[in-house]
């Protein structure tokens, strides 16, 4: 399999992409940990999915925005597992509201989980891959952080800031045996969007060349490329999966 005796950290793993993600790489032969804001069942039965394909599984209920907090995650898993190989910067909220509605606490509450979150993860994580000289960093982006999308002006920058991050991180340590990669998905169908108006989902599926919404397998297809043996000549990259709708 393609990744035995590889370890992996997905945060924000407890459902949707991220969740998917997880199980993927576990179908490899990884040992996988998820990390997650709140919900412990949902976590430990996707636990119970990466151990079904035989390897070890962990949660960790902990928060990405917090710097301590995300340290000491990323130590736990690797104290854990005895090492840290794949993290996947995946955990991501929304708060979409027009700008001149965007109150402060919707701006930050947005960057500081889906942008000083990558950073707070990926910093821990670095220290690790450098010394065992391998590691591969997949961040998910957005489409929202290529196009804008009127709404998400925090998400944008989020998301948009989390490319820029990646091609920096991947200049800095491409000597040390590290890769770093986003994916900027479309419309994904998760509960994330499922709380939007049919209305506007019927615009969107209009304008995506494929045909139909995104799956969380069709991002973790993605994600177990980039974190494989195949990929390593290919840093700083932001790869779309979106069906076509950003073309
Ligand atoms: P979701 O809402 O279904 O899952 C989000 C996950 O992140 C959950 O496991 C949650 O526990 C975790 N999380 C949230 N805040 C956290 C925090 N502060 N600390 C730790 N974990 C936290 O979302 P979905 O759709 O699976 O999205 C996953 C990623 O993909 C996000 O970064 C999102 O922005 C991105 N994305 C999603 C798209 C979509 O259409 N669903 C499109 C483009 C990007």
């Amino acid at each position: 399999m393609l990744l035995n005796n590889r370890v992996a950290l997905v945060t924000g793993g407890s459902r949707g992409i991220g969740k998917a993600i997880a199980l993927a790489l576990a179908e490899q032969g990884a040992s996988v940990a998820i990390s997650y804001k709140s919900n412990d069942e949902a976590a430990a039965a996707v636990v119970e999915g990466i151990e079904s394909y035989g390897g070890r599984g962990a949660a960790f209920r902990s928060d990405v925005a917090g710097f301590e907090e995300a340290a000491e995650l990323v130590d736990a898993v690797a104290e854990r597992f005895g090492g840290l190989d794949i993290l996947v910067n995946n955990a991501g909220i929304t708060r979409d509201t027009l700008l001149l509605r965007m109150k402060e606490e919707d701006w930050d509450g947005v960057l500081d989980t889906n942008l000083k979150g990558v950073f707070n993860c990926t910093r821990a994580a670095v220290k690790i891959m450098m010394r065992q000289r391998f590691g591969r960093i997949i961040n998910i982006a957005s489409v929202a952080g290529l196009s804008g999308i009127p709404g998400q002006a925090n998400y944008a920058a989020a998301k948009a800031g989390i490319m820029g991050f990646t091609r920096v991180v991947a200049r800095e340590f491409g000597s040390r045996g590290i890769t770093v990669n986003s994916i900027a998905p479309g419309f994904i169908d998760t509960d994330m969007t499922s709380g939007l108006q049919d209305e506007y989902k019927q615009g969107i599926l209009q304008r995506i060349p494929v045909g139909r919404f995104g799956v969380p397998e069709d991002i973790a297809a993605v994600a177990v490329f980039l974190a494989g043996p195949t990929s390593g000549y290919i840093t700083g990259q932001t790869v779309v999966v979106d069906g076509g709708l950003t073309i």
